[in-house]
């Protein structure tokens, strides 16, 4: 089993979208998927029409009054299960702070997994916290969407500083432009002094109105538009960060 979170401290570049798609696919060449929507607001579950079982199920799960099976649900695809975001995910950060080992209780958790998933793909909300903390030490690999813009410059230094100050291997850390506008010249420029380090997938995925339309659809690019262009572009990306992960 690997854990793959979609992780940018900035909200609203692209990471719920890419990790509705990713899981999607991957369920798709018949790997079994789990996604675990850990952002409170739960774009992922509504993605998927997936509804929590249970009000508090986040915060049973980290203080072990219940089991992650009861947690899990299926989506209407095959191969595809979720945990929905709960309400209780709203305040994780305390719940996790109670906890013995409060940097690992995720890592934790997801051991019992092991053997019933080949990928788990967590959804996460923008921020530095004891849950993205946790995010980090459960995850084989953390995929951060990057708008090519200044500010991200910015916010992918700071994401790299934090995993250097915080001991989490570099080499965990792989991103992705998304939401790119070739018409601007900031956005090439950006992108070409960000290709010259090796942290970005060479496939990105563009500023295309299909992406957006996953939230009238409700469900991923593969499922509504196919042979869409941002399908294709989603497809690559998929396929370039797949052959990273089977390696
Ligand atoms: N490639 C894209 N092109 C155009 N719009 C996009 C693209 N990716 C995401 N969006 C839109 O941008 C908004 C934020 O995307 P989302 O995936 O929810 O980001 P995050 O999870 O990082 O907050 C959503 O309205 C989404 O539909
Ligand atoms: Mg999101």
């Amino acid at each position: 089993m690997q854990v793959i979170s979609i992780y940018n401290l900035k909200g609203g570049v692209g990471k719920t979208s890419s990790c509705v798609n990713f899981a999607y696919m991957a369920a798709k060449d018949g790997f079994n998927t789990l996604i675990w929507d850990l952002d409170p607001q739960g774009a992922a579950s509504f993605y998927y029409k997936a509804k929590p079982k249970h009000k508090s199920a986040t915060k049973k799960l980290v203080k072990q009054s219940m089991e992650l099976d009861d947690a899990i649900r299926a989506t209407d695809y095959y191969h595809l299960d979720i945990i929905p975001a709960d309400i209780s995910s709203r305040k994780i950060d305390l719940i996790l702070d109670d906890a013995k080992k409060s940097k690992k209780q995720l890592k934790r958790i997801l051991k019992d997994l092991s053997s019933d998933y080949d990928f788990v793909f967590i959804d996460s909300p923008p921020a530095f916290s004891l849950l993205a903390d946790n995010i980090f030490n459960a995850s084989d690999m953390v995929f951060m969407p990057v708008i090519p813009t200044t500010l991200s410059i910015r916010a992918f230094q700071l994401v790299r500083e934090y995993f250097e100050k915080h001991g989490i291997p570099d080499e965990k850390l792989m991103c992705f432009f998304t939401m790119a506008d070739m018409r601007k010249s900031i956005h090439n420029e950006v992108m070409a002094e960000l290709y010259k380090n090796n942290k970005f997938f060479e496939y990105y995925i563009p500023n295309l109105s299909e992406v957006e339309k996953m939230g009238i659809h409700l469900a991923p690019l593969e499922v509504f538009a196919p042979s869409s262009y941002a399908n294709t572009c989603y497809r690559a990306l998929w396929g370039e960060i797949k052959e990273g992960l089977l390696d």
